[in-house]
């Protein structure tokens, strides 16, 4: 599986690191909220599991899968929800922990439908955020890790074709690995 990567690009440490930053700044944020954590499967179960446990308030969890990729690396536009949230959210201020902010569609969509259930508010954390592929230029992220450059990165939840989610650290793929 590592003879896979070309390179890495940001390291356990690196990523570590910026988790609790970004941790202790919505810790700070949700003092007095009744914050509830929405993770997107499944590329963000890996930032959710550790950034979950860097925020030091009363919390709880859900999560929603919504697919648009499929197996390829290019987004196919459509967004359709395969697992819903069990919580009713009215009156929670949500967080919705995503891998990353890549075209904008996942987001964009995830956002429009949840607001339609009248949360108290509503805002976005993302790992990485890569802006040079974005095509839904409204949506922004609240609290965000790293911008990354328009590179096929895999590991730390992110996927090709299903597989190197379980890589501890984000790496880039060799071109021959998708090409084939
Ligand atoms: C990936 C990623 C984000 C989304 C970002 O998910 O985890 O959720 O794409 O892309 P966008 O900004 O262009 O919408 P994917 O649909 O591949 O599902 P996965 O999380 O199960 O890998
Ligand atoms: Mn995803
Ligand atoms: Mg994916």
């Amino acid at each position: 599986m590592k003879d896979d990567i070309l390179k890495v690009l940001l390291t356990e440490e690196e990523l570590q690191a910026k988790v609790k930053e970004l941790g202790a700044q919505i810790t700070e944020d949700y003092q007095d909220k009744k914050l509830l954590l929405v993770s997107v499967l499944k590329g963000s179960v890996v930032f959710m599991a550790d950034l979950m446990r860097a925020i030091d308030t009363y919390c709880r969890i859900d999560f929603m899968n919504v697919s648009s990729y499929g197996s390829g690396t290019k987004t196919t536009g459509t967004v359709k929800i395969i697992k819903d949230l069990d919580i009713d959210i009215a009156g929670y201020d949500l967080l919705i922990v995503e891998d990353i902010l890549d075209s904008g569609k996942t987001l964009s969509y995830i956002k429009k439908i949840l607001m339609e259930r009248k949360p108290n508010s509503i805002k976005i954390c993302t790992l990485l955020d890569k802006p040079e592929r974005r095509q839904v230029p409204d949506i922004k992220a609240d609290y965000k890790g790293f911008i990354v450059p328009d590179e096929f990165v895999v590991g730390y939840g992110l996927d090709y074709a299903e597989t190197y989610r379980n890589l501890p650290y984000l790496g880039v793929l060799k071109p021959e690995v998708y090409s084939k």
